[in-house]
């Protein structure tokens, strides 16, 4: 769906509709499809006003009539729901246009009251299954996906909100709404954009800093890569994408993937600043050892 659409949607969604696609939210966990009866149960609402409302979501394709005259949620309901939410709580006046798609989340971008541009991530998890598989198998997964992508939301909100309180450049998380994750946008290029810098030592060397920090409170990012860490206008690195963060204490693989982290930096940054850095070195330096 164009963000157009999905900022028209927002804003024409009407009261029973919202109360239909939470009710939807509600019973996700234990249905894989839900029916009227069932909806008109959970949303307090009569029968045909239920009926009346899944006709205009269904037209506007916010959830999915399947054969078995039970209903899904899919992806752009909750995209709608959530940015609905956001709007009546005053975090964001309105949506613009997309700023990242990546594997499991597409980033758009959004203004607030303040005219302040905000960065929302819009969690996507099991997509790389939807264009693999038929739609029929698909829809007896969307609900556990949909519930996936709002446990990685609320996982990456408060990782970003422990680093930042600890002083690791990640963008300041704002708000939470399902799967919907707010925080500071970010003008820079990821690193990968990135073919010229001034001082690619001292930008590696910045790296490091923040890995360490983030070990210090226990968080490893476990997906780090030139592809995760922004550089921005100001020659600053942020380092984004922490869903899948692991606790550096407790995570069986912690130090297999801390390494894994380290190298990919570290790989980076000799094949295109030819700039060698030891990974034992680094992972010492990292685990507080060693001073860098
Ligand atoms: N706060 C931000 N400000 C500006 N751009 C951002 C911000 N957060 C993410 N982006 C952009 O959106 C893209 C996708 O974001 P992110 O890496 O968090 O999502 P992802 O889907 O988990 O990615 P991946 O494909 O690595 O799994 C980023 O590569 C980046 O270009
Ligand atoms: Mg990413």
């Amino acid at each position: 769906m164009s963000m157009l659409d999905m900022a028209r949607h927002v804003k024409e969604l009407g009261y029973e509709e919202v109360r239909v696609l939470k009710a939807f939210v509600m019973m996700m966990r234990d249905h894989e499809s839900i029916d009227e009866e069932q909806l008109a149960v959970r949303a307090k609402m009569h029968i045909d006003r239920v009926r009346y409302a899944l006709t205009k979501l269904n037209e506007k394709n916010l959830i999915y009539r399947s054969y078995s005259r039970g209903y899904h949620l899919v992806y752009a309901g909750l995209d709608v729901l959530a940015l609905r939410e956001l709007a009546d709580r005053g975090v964001i006046s309105s949506i613009g246009r997309t700023i990242g798609i990546g594997k499991e989340a597409d980033v758009v971008e959004a203004i607030d009251d303040h005219g302040s541009v905000l960065a929302v991530k819009l969690f996507r998890i099991g997509r790389v299954s939807f264009r693999s598989i038929a739609r029929k198998r698909m829809l007896k997964d969307v609900h556990s996906w949909l519930l996936a992508s709002i446990e990685s939301a609320r996982m990456e909100f408060h990782s970003l909100r422990r680093l930042k309180a600890a002083g690791v450049n990640v963008p300041r998380a704002t708000a939470l709404a399902r799967h919907a994750l707010v925080m500071e946008y970010v003008e820079g290029l990821r690193l990968v954009e990135c073919t010229n810098l001034d001082d690619p030592k001292y930008v590696l060397e910045d790296i490091l800093r923040n890995i360490r920090l983030a070990y210090s409170i226990g968080l490893i990012s476990a997906d780090l890569s030139e592809y995760n860490v922004l550089y921005d206008v100001n020659g600053k690195i942020w380092i984004i994408d922490w869903p899948q963060s692991v606790d550096a204490r407790t995570h069986p693989n912690a130090r297999a993937l801390l390494e894994r982290d380290l190298k990919n930096i570290l790989r980076f940054f000799s094949k295109r600043f030819d700039l060698d850095y030891d990974l034992s070195k680094a992972m010492a330096y990292v685990t507080m050892s060693e001073e860098c």
